[in-house]
């Protein structure tokens, strides 16, 4: 049995690191595991230009302090009001690493998102021509669409239909969450690819809602049966080259989950590494783990792989109950649960 395992550094492909105080307390996990993160723009208000996300990205610079050599990847929040010329700008600049679509109303932070993909087809056709990656919340809102059937639903009326008319534009569909998902992304051409969270390779809907409601498990898209897991697993341990990881960490505060209505999202920057090469340890595909933490989002996005390693060695860790993110208490991803490895550094 494998004691030790020694990858390319990592990147994370999908988090959200909030601002200020909060995020001064939850960008240091992310920086700890990973050389470069693709950073969610779904602020209040959302980061919708160059000098906003310009001025986000030095916060964050900062917030992580001067001992780290993490370097945030940035992202824009698509509008109906987005102009293309910006989105090229910014691009050319290096401002803008992806842009981001929210539809309207699917999520956290989503207020300002597109209503209707067809307002911002000028947008995506630029982004085609220039080659900028768009990234989906791939979620209908519609109020008649079950919530556990939102993504694909969105497959059948709306991704499908894009990737048709805009062969050229490289698509990631975030956080999949289903075997219509996983099938879609293999099927598809060079130009589309996906992230997996740690939680949708290791719950399914019961941890949510078996023996009372968890507010902890709760994040969107929402967990699903059994055998959406398992066709993710399949998926991100196969070898498949266009899959790779995104945490989509999104921490709040444990009141705020813990409430009528609770926030959606997991907090699962600190053990993220211990909790992906757990579910490569049991699928027997720890060999693969490096090409879906290290290699293959870099070859979609077209950037260097990392030269420096890290290394976790098979030894069980627990979880802590809580985290004091500078002053904000949150309660992370597999909180007082014992995983099969420590990540050494
Ligand atoms: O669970 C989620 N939380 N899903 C999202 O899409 C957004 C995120 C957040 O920002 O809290
Ligand atoms: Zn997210």
């Amino acid at each position: 049995m494998t004691q030790t395992l020694t990858i390319r550094r990592p990147d994370d492909w999908h988090v959200h690191l909030r601002d200020g105080a909060l995020l001064k307390g939850v960008a240091p996990h992310t920086a700890r595991q990973f050389a470069r993160a693709i950073v969610m723009p779904n602020l209040n208000p959302p980061m919708t230009d160059m000098a906003g996300v310009a001025a986000y990205r030095a916060r964050i610079v900062e917030a992580v302090g001067q001992g780290s050599d993490f370097a945030p990847l940035m992202t824009l929040y698509l509008t109906d009001d987005t102009d293309p010329d910006e989105v090229a700008r910014g691009h050319a600049a290096g401002v803008f690493v992806a842009a981001k679509l929210y539809p309207a109303h699917a999520t956290t932070g989503s207020a300002h998102g597109v209503t209707d993909i067809a307002r911002i087809y000028p947008v995506l056709e630029r982004m085609a021509e220039i080659g900028m990656p768009l990234l989906i919340h791939g979620e209908v809102t519609d109020a008649d669409v079950d919530i556990f059937d939102r993504e694909a639903v969105f497959i059948a009326r709306t991704l499908t239909r894009l990737i048709a008319d805009l062969p050229g534009l490289r698509v990631v569909f975030e956080h999949i969450t289903t075997a219509e998902a996983a099938d879609f992304v293999r099927d598809a051409g060079p130009n589309v690819a996906a992230t997996i969270t740690p939680q949708h390779l290791h719950i399914n809907r019961n941890a949510m809602l078996v023996g009372g409601i968890r507010p902890h498990a709760y994040c969107l898209p929402v967990a699903k049966r059994e055998h959406h897991r398992q066709a993710l697993r399949t998926l991100a341990t196969s070898g498949f080259d266009r899959v790779f990881l995104g945490t989509d960490t999104a921490p709040h505060a444990q009141h705020l989950k813990e409430a009528a209505c609770g926030c959606a999202g997991l907090f699962n920057a600190p053990f993220a590494l211990e909790s992906y090469a757990t579910v490569f340890e049991e699928e027997g595909a720890l060999d693969r783990f490096e090409a879906f933490a290290s290699r293959n989002g870099p070859a979609f996005y077209r950037l260097p792989v990392n030269t420096q390693t890290v290394t976790l060695v098979r030894e069980p860790v627990t979880v802590p109950a809580s985290y004091d993110c500078n002053g904000t208490t949150i309660v992370p991803f597999h909180a007082g649960e014992t995983l099969n490895w420590r990540f050494a550094g």
